[in-house]
């Protein structure tokens, strides 16, 4: 949530502006109801800051034409005072000689702000950050220098933080630290030294990456940095590491073709993203089966779309001889959970694996119960794989539309891939047996690129409900999972009302809004719960409902009685059904895409979210 870029460089022939400029784009994910860039220029801070998109602002290069020799800049998404040019970042002190940025809340700002003003200081926006460099100004009065000060402010801020301070009087280096939010530097040796919210900030500039960790101070001067411990002002040794992310992923472009949007571009991905996921190292699977294994509880928590994969892992790691898992949304977590019992286990899902929530459920179950934490992460060296004692990474890549389903199949093919070796571990199932349920899953990869190649019927799909108020999702079993995930995707991208529900409640309440032409969209697999759900589609139909199903391609009875089908091609056996829940979710994500898109709207920066959540 908001997004950094910053750069210190010796080289004098870059255009320091434009850089920052074309970093904070690739940040814009993060968050983007205003943007702003403050540089050093000769002993004075260059400042400006607007509400709006970074290339509205920039129409005109007004960023790129800033003068000056190093800087940072800024890509809101506003929490404290609405998206206004005073409450975007940089923020400045009194002297106007430091500039500022934060991601991240400061939950003792009221305080902070009320005994600042007291002392005389002036702040001129509604936001926790302005606390900050007005801190920083006094301890820089008492003689302390930059990074000192730094250190003695972050001390009095209570919540989470990752910052970069630059000084006009400082013409030597810039100042960064954090907590609990996320910090990244790159450095081209004896060059350029950048730092960021995320990795794919400075990826076309170097793959030479260092993380910060909680509660460090780092002072980077050009193409080298130094990093300190914020408790004692020791100093902390760190390597380099060389990040191997392919440098397609900041691009529209896949095998040639140029999509319109990352979300299509990245729902093409998911094929061959899902056979990453089955071949994934078998030795992380197995120590995370083990640690399931040898629990006595084991929980299983995430937020949103991570939170519906995470329920789909939690069927399916029971269903192949696991332990009974709860589900407990990560906000809900402390409050649900009053005391863990000994020997536990929580597994965590992310794609960031820095949203707030899920790190403070992570932290207070580990600190506070001992609890053992299995994490499921996309983002390499993110929070959550720090505080995790076993961690599946998922094979996604980045993933730049703020909406995530890429990220969300390789979560649910990872906890396949984890079940399938409990029922190893347990015997529950033979070698032979094993290896169809694994080739299957597999093969989700081909259903999924068949579903890819047919777009047609579920763009004419989408125009049929583009403008329907209201939708249901519905299913049984674990398909619950995949209506969940349908209609929070409709919801966020095409912003249409949507509810999903376990089919068997839609009796018990939801049923009470069916009129003629009211939307029930079904996901029934040929499993189990086929049966049954021929009930629920009956009872919404005979009360007007328009029904639209998810089927197997083979299907005939759930399809002979919807008013449209969207069919799955996947075999007709026991593994392949068992295995596909991928390929039932899929189409929905691509009917909220075509939604989206047909009415115009951005289906990558959907309004008022930003990827990887950092507040409470
Ligand atoms: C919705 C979506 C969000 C995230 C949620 C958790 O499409 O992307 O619901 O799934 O904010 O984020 P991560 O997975 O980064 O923890």
């Amino acid at each position: 949530m908001c997004g950094i870029f910053g750069l210190i460089s010796k080289r004098k022939d870059i255009n320091v502006a434009q850089l920052i400029r074309e970093g904070l784009e690739r940040m814009e994910y993060r968050g983007y109801d205003s943007a702003g860039i403050a540089l050093v220029n000769n002993g004075k801070i260059e400042l400006r800051k607007k509400a709006g998109r970074i290339a509205d602002i920039n129409a005109d290069g007004w960023f790129d034409k800033m003068p000056g020799q190093f800087g940072v800049g800024h890509t809101r998404w506003a929490t404290h005072g609405p998206p206004i040019a005073n409450n975007s970042h940089p923020h400045m002190d009194c002297t106007g000689k430091i500039a500022l940025v934060h991601n991240g809340i400061i939950e003792n700002y009221q305080d902070l702000r009320r005994k600042l003003t007291e002392r005389g200081h002036k702040l001129v926006s509604e936001t926790d950050t302005e606390v900050f460099p007005h801190l920083i100004e006094e301890f820089r009065k008492t003689g302390l220098d930059l990074k000192d000060s730094v250190i003695e402010t972050v001390k009095l801020c209570k919540g989470a933080y990752g910052v970069v301070v630059c000084d006009a009087d400082n013409p030597e280096y810039m100042v960064v630290a954090r907590k609990e939010s996320p910090l990244v530097i790159g450095i081209t040796e004896d060059e350029t030294t950048y730092c960021g919210s995320d990795i794919p900030a400075f990826l076309p500039l170097t793959r030479n990456a260092i993380i910060l960790d909680d509660n460090e101070v780092a002072v980077l001067y050009p193409g080298k940095c130094e990093i300190f411990h914020v408790d004692d002002g020791e100093k902390a040794k760190r390597e380099i590491f060389t990040v191997d992310y392919s440098m397609d992923a900041a691009q529209k472009v896949l095998d040639g073709k140029e999509y319109k949007w990352f979300m299509h571009k990245e729902m093409h991905e998911i094929p061959r993203k899902i056979i990453d996921q089955v071949r994934m190292p078998q030795e992380h699977l197995d120590e995370f089966a083990q640690a399931i294994l040898n629990a006595d509880h084991v929980f299983i928590t995430a937020a949103g779309t991570a939170y519906y994969a995470a329920i789909a892992g939690k069927y399916q790691i029971t269903k192949f001889g696991g332990p009974y898992i709860q589900g407990i949304l990560c906000s809900e977590l402390v409050d649900a959970l009053p005391t863990i019992p000994p020997n536990s286990v929580l597994i965590a899902v992310s794609q960031s694996g820095e949203t707030a929530d899920t790190i403070e459920a992570v932290r207070y179950a580990k600190e506070q119960f001992g609890v053992k934490i299995c994490s499921v992460v996309n983002v390499v060296g993110s929070s959550l794989t720090r505080y995790s004692d076993h961690v599946i990474i998922t094979t996604a890549g980045p993933e730049i539309a703020v909406a995530s389903q890429k990220a969300y199949c390789t979560q649910v093919t990872a906890l396949s891939m984890v079940a399938l070796k409990i029922a190893t571990l347990t015997n529950t199932l033979t070698t032979d047996e094993i290896e169809k349920y694994e080739s299957a899953l597999l093969d989700t990869a081909e259903a999924c690129a068949l579903i890819l190649k047919d777009e047609k019927s579920l763009i004419n799909l989408a125009h049929k409900i583009a403008y329907k108020s209201n939708l249901y999702f519905l299913a049984r079993g674990i398909s619950t999972s995949a209506a969940f995930e349908g209609a929070l995707k409709l919801k966020e991208i095409a912003y249409i009302h949507t509810e999903a529900y376990a089919a068997g409640e839609s009796k018990h309440g939801p049923i009470a809004l069916i009129e003629e032409g009211f939307p029930c969209v079904f996901i029934t697999p040929p499993d189990q719960t086929y049966p049954k759900i021929i009930g629920n589609v009956m009872e919404m139909k005979s009360r007007g409902a328009m029904i639209i199903s998810v089927v197997a391609d083979y299907d005939v009875n759930i399809s002979e009685i919807s008013h449209h089908t969207i069919r799955v091609p996947i075999k007709n056996n026991k593994y392949a059904i068992a295995m596909s829940i991928v390929p039932f979710v899929l189409p929905l994500q691509m009917l909220a895409y075509f939604v989206s898109d047909y009415k115009g709207f951005d289906p990558d920066k959907p309004k008022n979210l930003a990827k990887s959540v950092t507040v409470k």
